[in-house]
């Protein structure tokens, strides 16, 4: 079964194609990153307008480099939610006119589905059941998965996710957009302890997070007094670690709770590698292996969605999933454990 994926919920178009026999043909992703850099961060109604112009040529690109025919694909999977309505609602309406017009179902897929089974696209897949830590610019999630379709929510960020932390308090110290990976380049450089943040809810004994105070406390740092590149570099690096340190004591302490030896890190914040030092060492120590997805599907992608179609396809979830032809649904706002 050959599965076309289009991801288009925020700043990067995707497309993929995924053969059930042969594994994943091709895939290919446009960043709006250099559109949106200048405004400080993501402009719906232009990420909008640039997925429309991305799509059909990114679709002829991964049908050239398969070797394939869109008049071979069996199924259309695309990212209904959640997401920016405006950038959703392009990929829907073309999945769901595509499919009308190859007369194929188009099958609506959330996106932290596409991120936490993405990992099982490596060449050493995790096994289930396992606990997923979602880390991405709108959610941080510990999840419980049993199998495809089966996601418990074990707890989640009370406010900013950890990647939107990453975002604001790269802002704060006048980096560019998207921050996160800007602001771990310039903690690469700092010493972490000179300045002094919180661990928010680091002993909370549950698996909620909060990393709003963490903002506000650089803000403060920022505001007392002017700071040199090398201050800002430490203050980079205390950031760094605070966030990476409740990641990874709860990600564990989930392991722990559940009874379960595999950890699967999915979302951008989880291409952070000092986030994977740590998780790495306390798994470890704790006998827990711990799977990432490979580099380049860390991001959002269209692999990731068209992987998960595929699979609920052949968990015959289809029908559930609201797999249609000609029709589509978005939901910006959209908890996983209901998918
Ligand atoms: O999963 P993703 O590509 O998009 C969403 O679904 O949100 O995640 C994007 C987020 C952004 O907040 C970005 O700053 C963050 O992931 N990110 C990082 C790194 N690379 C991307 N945060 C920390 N360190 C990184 N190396
Ligand atoms: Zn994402």
């Amino acid at each position: 079964m050959l599965v076309l994926g289009l991801e288009s919920s925020c700043d990067e178009t995707g497309v993929a194609l995924y053969d059930t026999a042969r594994g994943l043909l091709a895939h290919a992703v446009h960043s709006q990153v250099a559109m949106h850099e200048e405004y400080g961060g993501v402009v719906p109604e232009l990420a909008s307008r640039d997925h429309i112009r991305r799509l059909v040529p990114l679709i002829e690109k991964v049908l050239a480099e398969a070797g394939a025919s869109k008049e071979e694909i069996d199924a259309i999977a695309y990212t209904a939610g959640p997401g920016l309505a405006g950038a959703l609602l392009v990929g829907a309406s073309f999945a769901a006119a595509l499919a009308l017009a190859l007369g194929v179902p188009a099958l609506p897929i959330h996106h932290l589905e596409g991120h936490l089974l993405s990992p099982l696209l490596s060449a050493d897949p995790p096994q289930f059941p396992f606990v997923a830590l979602l880390v991405s610019g709108g959610h941080t999630q510990l999840m419980r998965v049993a199998g495809v379709g089966a996601y418990e929510l074990l707890g989640e960020s009370l406010d900013d996710a950890a990647g939107e932390a990453f975002d604001k308090t790269a802002q704060l110290l006048g980096l560019g957009y998207p921050g996160g990976p800007a602001l771990a380049k310039l903690a690469a450089a700092g010493t972490p302890g000179r300045f002094k943040l919180p661990r928010p809810m680091l002993g909370s004994g549950d698996f909620m997070f909060s990393f709003s105070g963490l903002k506000t406390a650089v803000l403060t740092a920022v505001r007392e007094r002017v700071l040199t590149e090398a201050d800002q570099a430490d203050l980079a690096a205390e950031f760094q670690e605070a966030v990476t340190e409740v990641l990874t004591v709860k990600a564990l302490a989930a392991c722990h709770a559940t009874g379960l030896a595999t950890l699967i890190v999915a979302g951008g914040v989880g291409a952070n590698q000092r986030l994977r030092e740590r998780l790495d060492a306390a798994a470890s120590t704790a006998g827990v292996r711990v799977h990432y997805p490979e580099p380049a599907l860390c991001t959002d992608n269209g692999a990731m969605i068209a992987f998960a179609g595929a699979l609920r396809f052949q968990a015959g979830l289809a029908e559930k999933t609201g797999a249609r032809c000609g029709a589509f649904t978005i939901r910006p706002r959209w908890p996983l454990a209901m998918a």
